[in-house]
């Protein structure tokens, strides 16, 4: 089973990319945050017994030079078994750039086809918690799934917090919310850790509404697989020839919509992310005299296992002090 062989090792490989962008936090560098958060999950990533490919990544090939959608990565032996990859070694580059809350490192992993292929475009996005599972609809209204959600969490449209990027995008949808009494929470950046947040009880988000990035769209129903959340998106072709794009990654409907099931297939799935900055789930990267420490979520679907795991690396001094 690649959750039993291998969550540890890419708890391993997110901890690495958070520590790396977590140095250069509020250097308003956000390209140069990213860039050191990819090299770090690549070079570790190189190291695990597997023979991985890259499914959403950083780029196309002649975009990206390292972590690109189709590229191999693993020790890659014969033995290895094989494994597809989501990542998105910095999500929130302008939140890390910026000293802002909500940046993480983040990667899923799944048996060979468990996570959809799909474009660096566009997807609209409604996520919702275990309780209102299958009870949203992307065609259906604002108003219509605000009080699906309301009636599933046994309150009323006016007790929900929605969140939502802070777009000019979104400016109907945010009336259509307005109008319906719910609260919003509007965010500068970072869907995916919006749309976990979604998904877990006590971080008083009841849901996650609109158009934010394809990948960081697979990774959250990667998330929700394990949490049990549902979602439902639907690709937006964003320039020339994504459609085209989209064929030859196997998408003949450009219009079809999914539900996390559909992003995220697999009958094993490992989800890993650690804080870059303070979040509602992780706290940033703590940095002390004597170590680092690191905290994380560390999900797999199959042996149903969510961890909050807060590990401290400690340097190799031999008066090193840990505080709790
Ligand atoms: P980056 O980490 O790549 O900067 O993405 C941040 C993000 O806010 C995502 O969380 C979101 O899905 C996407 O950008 C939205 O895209 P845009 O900024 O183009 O609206």
């Amino acid at each position: 089973m690649i959750e039993d062989e291998l969550s540890r090792e890419f708890l391993r490989v997110a901890e690495s990319a958070a520590i790396e962008s977590a140095r250069t936090m509020g250097q308003g560098e956000r390209h140069h945050s990213d860039h050191v958060a990819v090299e770090a999950m690549r070079k570790e990533m190189d190291t695990l017994p597997m023979r991985g490919e890259v499914v959403i990544g950083e780029g196309e090939r002649d975009e990206a030079p390292m972590l690109f959608i189709g590229e191999h990565v693993g020790r890659g032996r014969q033995e290895d078994p094989e494994v597809d990859i989501a990542v998105d070694p910095l999500e929130g580059t302008n939140l890390c750039a910026t000293g802002s809350p909500g940046a993480i490192a983040v990667l899923a992993a799944a048996n060979r086809g468990g996570l959809l292929k799909a474009p660096d475009c566009y997807m609209e996005k409604i996520v919702v918690g275990p309780a209102a599972r299958g009870a949203v609809h992307l065609d259906a209204t604002v108003q219509e799934n605000l009080d699906a959600i309301a009636k599933r969490l046994n309150r009323s449209v006016k007790d929900l917090v929605i969140i939502v990027l802070d777009r000019p995008r979104h400016e109907q949808l945010i009336e259509d919310i307005r109008r319906a009494g719910a609260r919003i929470r509007l965010i500068s950046d970072g869907d995916l850790s919006a749309g976990i947040s979604a998904a877990v009880r006590g971080t008083n988000v009841h849901a996650l509404m609109g158009t934010g990035g394809a990948p960081e769209g697979v990774l959250t129903a990667a998330a929700l697989r394990c949490l049990n959340g549902g979602m439902q998106g639907r690709l937006v072709p964003t320039k020339d020839g994504t459609e085209e794009r989209m064929r030859s990654m196997g998408i003949s409907d450009p219009k079809r919509i999914y539900t996390e099931r559909d992003l995220a297939p697999g009958k094993e799935i490992i989800f890993a992310a650690s804080g870059v900055t303070d979040g509602p789930l992780m706290r940033g990267v703590r940095f002390f005299g004597h170590g680092i420490r690191v905290s994380s979520m560390l999900m797999t679907m199959r042996s149903r296992k969510i961890r909050f795991i807060d590990t401290v690396h400690v340097d190799d001094k031999p008066d090193a002090v840990i505080e709790f």
